[in-house]
């Protein structure tokens, strides 16, 4: 068979390699994919956003399956598009999707059906929203509803900033008509975790756990990033707070989207906040996270085609395992310096051949483009260099390997990921 995979990140790349592997296909595209993916996809230049063009692109190539990375595509309906046209899709529908599109939307939704998380308010006037702020006794998070690229959030440590944040996101609207509403919520304390399952509308398939490290700087300082590295599993999710996810957070939640007349397909990633054992959720993601998915499938032994084809065909998951591999992965970002904030891009990069080499190692691209011969950084997060190892100890020490065999000029990269599983194992 023929799968299309849309987007052109690590997680893309990591999506094409995996799918690739699978003994009932053939040929893997990506729209528009990368450079640095070419043995793994055939990359063919659509964009994400014109939704009619790869339909019309998967109709006449006889696509039989369609796998959707990012989530503007999802909120915008890609997948009702693709549904119309009588095209399998893997991915929520609109309708479903907008429990990314809308923080409102989920924080609303959570409400209803009990799903532990933070104590919160919505607003569509910074007025109110500014009084508010001066009458909670807790810090705040100030979040813009819609869509911002991972960066809506402005976590805030006291009321000058969070009137600050209300402002930015509000009145000089900083991420644009995403800033309509906000959702102000109590600051929690705890570590995070990233907890990613697959649903066919009634049945939750759950995958490893994972953690993602989303400040540019070593100590989680500095500003968020789409993410600069990622682990699995986590110690986070033990067994009981496992337990707690499935019972208290996803199967409320499916059942939940069922009863609203939204039921969900696709992959549903709830972030977590984890206190002394009790998750909450900071919030739905209607796709895999990004770089979450490098070192999970990395892990996972059993074929995902099957799974993705039997929930986009509107099948049951029901009697479906995820096999994954004893070993650890960890992702090591390399990103471009000063990236979240601006950066230089044409930097030549050397060294992935040689990093590969090192057993168990994968170098995930995004920000990449080839001229000629030569590999050169194209974005902010430019590889996902990804190892599995015996625990997560040696996974971290041969990530490290693999990255210190690599360079780019003014490559910018954390040297703390892992860390925090390291400091809770014996
Ligand atoms: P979100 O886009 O809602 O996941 O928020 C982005 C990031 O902001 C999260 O990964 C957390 O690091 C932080 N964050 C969001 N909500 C909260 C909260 N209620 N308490 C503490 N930190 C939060
Ligand atoms: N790594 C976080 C995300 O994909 O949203």
């Amino acid at each position: 068979m023929k799968v299309l995979v849309i987007g052109s990140g690590g997680r893309e790349h990591a999506l094409c390699w995996k799918i690739s592997q699978s003994t009932l296909v053939d040929e893997v595209f990506c729209a528009p994919g990368n450079d640095g993916m070419l043995e793994d996809a055939t990359c063919i230049d659509i964009k994400p956003g014109d939704v009619e063009y790869l339909a019309r692109f998967a109709k006449s190539n006889n696509i039989d399956l369609t796998v959707v990375g990012p989530e503007a595509p999802l909120v915008s309906g890609l997948v009702d598009v693709f549904r119309e046209n009588g095209l399998k899709i893997f991915g929520p529908d609109r309708k479903a999707a907008i429990l990314e599109g809308s923080k409102a939307f989920a924080k609303t939704v959570m409400q209803r059906y009990n799903i532990p998380t933070a104590r919160f308010a919505i607003f569509d006037d910074p007025e109110q929203a500014r009084t508010y702020v001066s009458n909670v006794p807790y810090k705040v998070v100030v979040k813009a509803d819609g869509l911002a690229a991972g960066k809506g959030a402005i976590v805030t440590d006291g009321e000058s900033e969070a009137y600050n944040a209300i402002d930015r996101i509000m009145v000089q609207r900083e991420f644009g008509d995403a800033g309509d509403k906000v959702v102000i919520e109590e600051r929690l304390g705890g570590q995070e975790a990233s907890f990613i399952a697959i649903s066919d509308g009634e049945n939750i398939l759950p995958m490893a756990s994972s953690q993602d490290h989303k400040p540019v700087y070593d100590g989680d300082k500095g500003p968020n990033t789409g993410g600069m590295g990622a682990y699995s599993p986590t110690p986070v999710v033990d067994e009981r707070v496992y337990a707690m996810v499935m019972e208290d957070v996803l199967y409320p939640l499916v059942r939940g989207m069922k009863e609203i007349g939204a039921p969900y397909r696709g992959v549903i990633y709830a972030g977590l906040m984890v206190d002394t054992r009790l998750p909450k959720v900071l919030e739905f993601n209607v796709r895999m996270g990004d770089p979450e998915t490098q070192p999970l499938l990395m892990r996972l032994k059993s074929d995902i085609v099957p799974i993705m084809l039997d929930v986009a065909s509107g099948g049951s998951i029901k009697n479906m395992v995820l096999d994954w591999d004893t070993r650890a992965g960890v992702c090591v970002v390399m990103a471009s310096g000063g990236y979240p904030g601006s950066y230089e891009k044409g930097k030549e990069i050397t060294g992935i051949e040689e990093a590969e080499k090192i057993d168990g190692v994968k170098v995930f691209c995004s920000g990449v483009e080839r001229r000629g011969n030569t590999l050169l950084t194209s974005g902010g997060r430019v590889l996902g260099v990804t190892a599995l190892g015996e625990d997560i100890r040696r996974a971290v020490e041969k990530a490290y390997d693999a990255v210190g065999k690599i360079s780019f000029d003014a490559v910018h990269f954390r040297k703390d990921i892992g860390e925090k599983a390291l400091k809770r194992m014996p």
